[in-house]
């Protein structure tokens, strides 16, 4: 039997990205793979919740207990390393990584960011922000990215992507709405194919 690979899933807010990928491993679309654990720095995120609902080992770690991020980073890398994680899946994770992070689980690090990047990507572009700036720039296609991660905010290879259209009538909240259904479908299908290459 193959092994099976050891996912962990970071995340800062409602966890909704988590919940697509629960639910496409344990469908079986994600083949061999598991969440085995949801990480977070907010101990009120509901993606923690989603975790424990699902029957999911989950963890907090408050920033401000530690000296450095890569202080930080080390005692999270610690407890990955406990639990044999084979690959890290960012979803909505507010923190930037470390050196000990990236470093540990290089080329292991995904992401997922909702623009057609490298556009509407960088230090500062998460959240409605990204789809406010799309629209003020009169961008008639938006859309989400599966990127490896690295040291530049952003900027590793892109995986894959999904297009929207971007109406006359779309608010940044509409946008939103459109490019978060995407991701949904967009985050599972990607992992697929990655762990595919991984081994
Ligand atoms: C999504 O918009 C994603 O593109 C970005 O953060 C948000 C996560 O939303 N990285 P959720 O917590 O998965 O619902």
């Amino acid at each position: 039997m193959e092994k099976k690979h050891n996912l962990a899933v970071f995340a800062s807010g409602s966890g909704s990205n988590l919940q697509s990928l629960i639910e496409a491993c344990r469908s079986e679309y994600i083949k061999n793979a598991q969440i085995r654990v949801v990480f977070s720095n907010k101990k009120d995120a509901y993606a923690l919740k989603r975790g424990e609902l699902a029957g999911i080992e989950t963890f907090f770690l408050n920033r401000k207990d530690f000296t450095s991020d890569e202080d930080y980073d080390l005692n999270i890398v610690k407890k990955l390393k406990e639990l044999e994680i084979d690959a890290i899946l960012l979803a909505g994770y507010l923190m930037i990584l470390s050196e000990p992070l990236l470093s540990a689980y290089e080329g292991r690090i995904l992401n997922i960011h909702p623009s057609l990047l490298p556009e509407f990507g960088g230090k500062g572009m998460y959240g409605i922000k990204v789809h406010r700036e799309v629209i003020k720039a009169g961008k008639l296609k938006s859309g989400c990215s599966v990127h490896l991660v690295d040291e530049e905010i952003d900027g590793g290879a892109v995986l894959a992507q999904r297009e929207v259209d971007v109406l006359p009538e779309d608010t940044a909240e509409t946008l939103f709405a459109k490019v978060l259904a995407e991701e949904h479908k967009l985050y599972p299908a990607a992992v697929r194919i990655f762990l595919e290459s991984l081994y």
